[in-house]
């Protein structure tokens, strides 16, 4: 599978995946996909000089470069189908996406959360949970709809909350869990299928 990557930050989520791609013994081929693009909603994040390294082409789609949210939407929905992928990740994409995007690529987009969804969704779900004094959050991979972190849920992991933890730390502790989360779903959906009926995946 050809695999379009977005990205708005550090790209330790994308890092995973192309260190997890290197390291199989049989490679993209092997892993099942190949990182073909990676795109992201502004310059000169650590996540656009990840790609770089690895020689991955790379585009950037600053919503301020638009007249509109919806113009932003429909450039970067061109921008990703120049790549012609076969399923989109958004690992640390902060942006939401409209309508363009998600009739060109919905039921093959999907995102990693840091909680444990419907809990804690949107732009601060980590700091959500401790505000909250949740005892266990964690991360979940799903299906992107045209909601805000409400499509089809294919994986979680849960990760304890400790005493007097602050947002950072628990956020790495997360993104440990979310990193291996992600790599597994991607290679399962790239190497054997999947069917999304309702809210229910099932991956054959
Ligand atoms: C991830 O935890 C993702 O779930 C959240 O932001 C973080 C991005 O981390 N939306 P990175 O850019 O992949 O390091």
């Amino acid at each position: 599978s050809r695999l379009v990557v977005l990205v708005s930050g550090s790209g330790t989520n994308l890092q995973a995946l192309l260190d997890a791609i290197d390291a199989h013994p049989g490679g993209a081929e092997g892993f099942g996909a190949e990182v073909v693009a990676v795109g992201a909603d502004r310059a000169n994040i650590a996540g656009l000089e990840r790609a770089e390294k690895a020689g991955i082409p790379t585009f950037v789609c600053p919503v301020k470069d638009y007249g509109s949210r919806e113009e932003w939407d429909a450039a970067l929905t061109e921008a990703t189908d120049a790549h012609a992928p076969d399923l989109v990740v958004s690992a640390g994409f902060m942006k939401i996406v409209g309508k363009n995007f998600i009739d060109r690529f919905g039921g093959r987009f999907v995102n990693t959360h840091p909680a444990l969804l419907p809990a804690f969704p949107g732009a601060h779900g980590v700091r959500d949970a401790l505000a909250y004094g949740a005892k266990v959050t964690g991360c979940t991979v799903h299906f992107v709809d045209s909601g805000v972190d409400t499509g089809p849920i294919i994986a979680q992991g849960v990760v304890e909350i400790r005493d007097g933890e602050d947002e950072a730390a628990l956020h790495e502790r997360i993104k440990e869990v979310e990193r291996q989360l992600l790599v597994d779903v991607v290679g399962r959906l790239a190497r054997h299928g999947y069917r999304i009926e309702g809210r229910k995946v099932t991956i054959q």
